[in-house]
């Protein structure tokens, strides 16, 4: 029998919550969070994404690259019994990027270079993958601490989530021998360029940073020569941390048509990508109803009156069709995504209040 997914979350220390736009990533990772914090674990949540939504469904007005302790008043309206803590954060991916040439540079001189080039200074932007890259090297390294038990990642929407998971395989592309020795060659790479021999290197930079900003990459190249290797080390460390069997991939839907096809879609890549999911939550999904017969309208209309009767009537149809409609498409997400632990959480309440909410879904996944 398929384990629950608080079972299988039991044995893992990284969950990464991934899935399509505005399915309830930001709302699971925290719910999760919470629930693993039931259990007495010492959780870190962290988002990437840049929007406050995770600061607003936690009830907070901000929060920092730094982790945030949610502390227990903070906390009651869950109704959970936390014995754990939840420590929350969303990553700066400058800054993230900043603390990791410091940790990487051989001496001062070397990281005053790197950090004060322009171009370094537009890196986290312009290099494909480098935000997600960031995600999971800052993983990596609250990892590394043992501060936390557990550590939950909300990913931001994207339309193409592998670039999530290839990220630190373009960094090490980026960073790669031969392409650097390209660049690096004694010639200068001015010269280079400015010759017919420049022509692949540019191309190849041009493929590899998506953008046109070539005077200054020499410099760069240069100041950051330095860091190749522990960056190299860094990238594979943090592509054998996605891999790593305490890593688990939880998708999150909705029973709709459009995220359950992108979500059978993102799931074949992470298969691919020899990363196989833990668990599938398809969130705000619309419970069955019972059928009414038509002896239950009649004693209906008898209680409240035909006019009364006829409105209760066609809102239970309404929601008749919701649960059809949403059967198909959990029975579409279980036939293509075969057998892993999967949590289906209501549509709730919208007069909930955010930290109610978390509670209420935490119960749900992990009850
Ligand atoms: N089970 C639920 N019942 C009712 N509302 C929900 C439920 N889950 C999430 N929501 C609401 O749906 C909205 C989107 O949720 P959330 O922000 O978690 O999605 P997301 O996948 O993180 O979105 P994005 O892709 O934009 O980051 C929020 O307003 C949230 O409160
Ligand atoms: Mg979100």
């Amino acid at each position: 029998m398929t384990r629950s997914l608080g079972e299988v979350l039991a044995d893992r220390r990284i969950c990464i919550c991934v899935g399509a736009g505005g399915v309830g990533k930001t709302t699971t990772s925290a719910a999760i969070a919470l629930g693993l914090a039931a259990r007495g674990r010492r959780v870190a949540l962290v988002t990437i994404d840049p929007s406050r939504r995770l600061a607003g469904a936690l009830a907070l007005s901000e929060l920092s690259n730094e982790p945030r302790a949610l502390s227990p008043e903070h906390l009651a309206p869950t109704g959970l019994d936390l014995r754990g803590e939840v420590f929350a954060m969303v990553l700066d991916p400058k800054r993230t990027f900043d603390e990791l040439v410091t940790q990487l540079a051989p001496d001062e001189g070397a990281r005053e270079r790197v950090l004060s080039n322009r171009i370094y200074r537009e890196l986290s932007g312009a290099v494909a993958g480098s935000h997600e890259f960031t995600a999971i090297a800052k993983l990596y390294e609250l990892d590394r601490t043992h501060d936390y038990d557990a550590i939950v990642l909300d990913t931001p929407p994207s339309r193409n989530t592998l670039d999530f998971l290839r990220a630190p395989e373009r960094l090490l592309q980026f960073f790669d021998a031969r392409t650097l020795r390209v660049l690096l060659a004694p010639a200068g790479i001015g010269a280079r360029l400015a010759g017919r021999a420049g022509a692949p290197a540019l191309a190849l930079i041009r493929h590899l940073i998506g953008v046109d900003l070539l005077g200054e990459i020499s410099l760069f190249l240069s100041a950051i020569g330095s860091l190749i290797g522990g960056f190299r080390d860094r990238a594979s460390a943090v592509a054998s941390l996605l891999q790593d069997p305490a890593t688990a991939f939880v998708m999150v839907s909705t029973p709709e048509s459009e995220p359950v096809r992108e979500s059978i879609a993102f799931a074949s890549q992470l298969r691919a990508a020899g990363l196989p999911l833990a668990g599938l939550v398809v969130n705000r999904y619309h419970p069955p109803v019972p059928q009414r017969d038509a002896a239950t309208a009649a004693a209906l209309s008898a209680a409240i009156g035909e006019a009364l009767a006829d409105l209760v009537l066609a809102a239970g149809e309404r929601a008749q069709v919701l649960a059809a409609r949403d059967q198909t498409g959990i029975q579409r997400l279980e036939e293509a995504l075969g057998d892993v632990p999967r949590v289906l959480v209501p549509l709730l309440e919208s007069g909930l209040g955010e930290l109610e909410t978390l509670g209420a879904v935490a119960r749900e996944l992990l009850p």
